[in-house]
């Protein structure tokens, strides 16, 4: 199936300036030759416009609600249109809010189509927060909870079914930074995470079978959301919100090849590079290799086992 690359330079939402910088540092990283080389057909529909940073503090425990909307809606819209035409978008952010437009999108989808809806969270933190629960007040801490409709409505509304993705839904893969009051919150919805405790206890190849056993079972369309601070902040150092004790770049790499041996990836978010931050984009680089292992990039042909 021929890719749908869509950047969505918009920062609005992050804690930080500088992920609407996202996009053109993932393409100067390679990811269109990338992946024109690995899957095939690859066509870049360009950048989504939206509202720059206002700079504004928080208004009832949301920083930038309407222009977060906008943004979203932007990406709804377009990564629907990429599923509508049978293609698998990639949507490179920008902030990780605007991945509640590619959920709201993907679920519609999958309700149109009468497939069920598997979301793989790959992130250090569970963006799990609401209004009430957020310190910060910055809605990329809070996709999450949106999509399993919680928040205001002018983002759970993104899509006419709430929630657009019951929390049992998502599969959360290298957590390690969850605030105070947003872990209650985890346990109340039972949001399915493996932190990184059980990623060392385990070893990442069960937890990922886990992870990746209902979409199986279920044949699903597999949403996989990359924020690129997932990764240990040795490895990824150009990401806004920076967390130690991350999954090492073998460690992320077996995740995602073994999420392309599923072949169930259907749609993809590659967000919260921060190049401001980036080593002369290293951090792009990284984010690209690990698209490749996810699109089916293989070091020998074997086998999956
Ligand atoms: N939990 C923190 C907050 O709510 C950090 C969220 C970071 N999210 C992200 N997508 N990088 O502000
Ligand atoms: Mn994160
Ligand atoms: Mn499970
Ligand atoms: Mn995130």
């Amino acid at each position: 199936r021929s890719i749908a690359l869509i950047g969505a330079p918009g920062d609005v939402a992050a804690a930080h300036r500088g992920a609407s910088m996202g996009p053109e540092a993932l393409r100067v990283a390679g990811m269109t030759e990338a992946l024109a080389e690995i899957a095939g057909e690859v066509v870049d529909w360009g950048n989504l416009t939206g509202p720059s940073h206002p700079g504004h503090a928080p208004v009832d425990g949301l920083r930038h609600l309407p222009e977060t909307a906008t943004w979203c809606r932007g990406v709804r819209d377009t990564v629907g249109e990429a599923l509508a035409t049978g293609r698998i978008p990639v949507l490179m952010g920008g902030d990780h809010a605007l991945s509640m437009g590619s959920l709201a999108a993907a679920s519609a989808h999958c309700r149109a189509a009468g497939k069920p809806l598997r979301v793989l969270w790959l992130d250090a933190h569970a963006d799990f927060n609401t209004p009430e629960t957020s310190v910060s007040g910055n809605l990329h801490g809070m996709p999450v909870a949106v999509a399993a409709g919680l928040g205001p409505p002018e983002l759970t509304g993104l899509s006419d079914a709430t929630p657009m993705v019951p929390a049992a839904r998502f599969h959360q893969i290298g957590v390690r930074a969850i605030d105070r009051l947003e872990k209650r919150t985890v346990a109340a919805h039972g949001l399915p995470v493996a932190d990184m405790r059980e990623i060392d206890e385990r070893s990442i190849r069960p937890v990922m079978e886990e992870a990746l056993a209902h979409a199986t079972a279920e044949g699903a369309h597999l949403h996989v959301s990359f924020d690129v601070d997932m990764l240990d902040s040795s490895v990824a150092p150009g990401v806004g919100t920076r967390v130690k004790g991350g999954p090492t770049y073998r460690e992320a790499q077996l995740c995602m090849e073994m999420i392309h041996d599923t072949g169930l990836l259907a749609s993809l978010d590659v967000v919260e590079l921060n190049p401001a931050f980036d080593v002369h984009n290293a951090t792009a680089e990284t984010a690209v290799e690990m698209v490749k292992s996810l699109f089916g990039e293989r070091i020998l042909s074997r086998r999956p086992q």
